[in-house]
């Protein structure tokens, strides 16, 4: 991991100074790095040692801290990594435009790798991220948003990175199809389940712990499983109230919906669909040959439903 952090310094450089200013303020502030460390358990996995995996990593982080700064603007967010996020400290304009930097240095260093399946794979993901994205923007304010199609969300918006982090370990490796879709089929269900439980403690988790704000879901009117789940568990007038918090995405009924959220058991509902999904993933992680970094694959996705950030 300290030579995927050393790839991703090398990389940041701009002879625009605020480039590599916005840039480093959200990479410095850290993040778990936790793609970027999964494509690397995955390479171990496989025996996989050649350096082009460090390069990939950093290609990995570098797209998700692009959508992370896009994501903050997009949904209004004012505290990331336990700081103001980029939006709030340097502007809409800068975070954006940063972003759209960081995305196109990954696409540079994709090159690099000179492989057309990891050009076809990353840029496939990119593009599903986004289209996710606009999926979900459209889902707002929506309240018969349906488990399947919040699941279609996470899985785009979400889950398609992590397929990617580990189904690349499969291409450097140069695997079987077999290995490449039991990768695949761990990254997409780990990254589902990575996602349900970030929108779990939305509601439930600690703001100085996560270090981001709780409640920006409701805020923004975005449907989660929390809110589907409480809407189907919930007494015709809970129902109504949660309905009217999504139309009108006020923060003022946010207390009256975690209440309800809790006591229709619709958090340990929503942790149990998670639950699911980590399942599928320890399921997937079986199909790996067996040594210590797919027993590490395993654990993380048995640890997952314990993670408070
Ligand atoms: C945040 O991802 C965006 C989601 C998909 C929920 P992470 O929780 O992996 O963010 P960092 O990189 O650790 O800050
Ligand atoms: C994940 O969704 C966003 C991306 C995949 C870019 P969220 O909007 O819930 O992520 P956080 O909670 O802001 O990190
Ligand atoms: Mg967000
Ligand atoms: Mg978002
Ligand atoms: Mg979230």
């Amino acid at each position: 991991m300290s030579q995927v952090d050393e790839v991703i310094a090398q990389r940041l450089d701009s002879s625009v100074p605020l480039v590599g200013q916005v840039a480093r303020y959200i990479i410095s502030a850290g993040g778990k790095r936790l793609r970027p460390a999964l494509l690397l358990l995955a390479c171990g996995a496989l025996g996989y040692q050649g350096a082009q995996r460090f390069n990939i990593a950093a290609v990995i982080e570098f797209i998700h801290t692009a959508t992370l700064l896009h994501d903050d603007v997009v949904d209004e967010s004012t505290l990331r990594r336990g700081r103001p996020t980029a939006n709030e400290s340097f502007g809409n304009p800068a975070s954006v435009l940063v972003g759209d930097f960081l995305h196109s240095r990954a696409f540079q260093m994709m090159v690099d790798a000179d492989d057309m399946r990891i050009m076809q794979i990353l840029s496939e993901a990119t593009n599903i991220i986004a289209e996710g994205e606009v999926q979900q923007l459209m889902n707002t304010h929506d309240a018969s948003l349906s488990e399947a199609g919040y699941l279609q969300v996470i899985r785009s918006k979400t889950a398609k990175l992590f397929e990617a982090s580990t189904r690349l370990a499969a291409v450097l490796s140069q695997n079987t199809p077999e290995i490449e879709a039991a990768c695949a089929d761990y990254g997409q269900a780990l990254g589902t389940a990575f996602q349900v439980i970030d929108d779990v403690l939305d509601y439930d988790g600690d703001a100085g712990e996560m270090g981001k704000n709780l409640g920006d879901d409701l805020r923004e009117g975005k449907v989660t499983l929390p809110l589907i789940i409480a809407m189907q568990r919930g007494s015709q007038e809970q129902r109504e109230l949660i309905r009217q918090a999504i139309e009108a995405g006020a923060t003022d009924e946010l207390s009256k919906v975690i209440d309800i959220v809790r006591q229709t058991g619709a958090l340990q509902a929503t942790r149990q669909a998670a639950a699911e999904q980590a399942q599928q993933a320890i399921d997937a992680a079986r199909r790996l040959p067996v040594n210590n970094y797919s027993e590490a694959l395993l654990q993380l996705a048995s640890q997952l439903l314990e993670r408070r950030v």
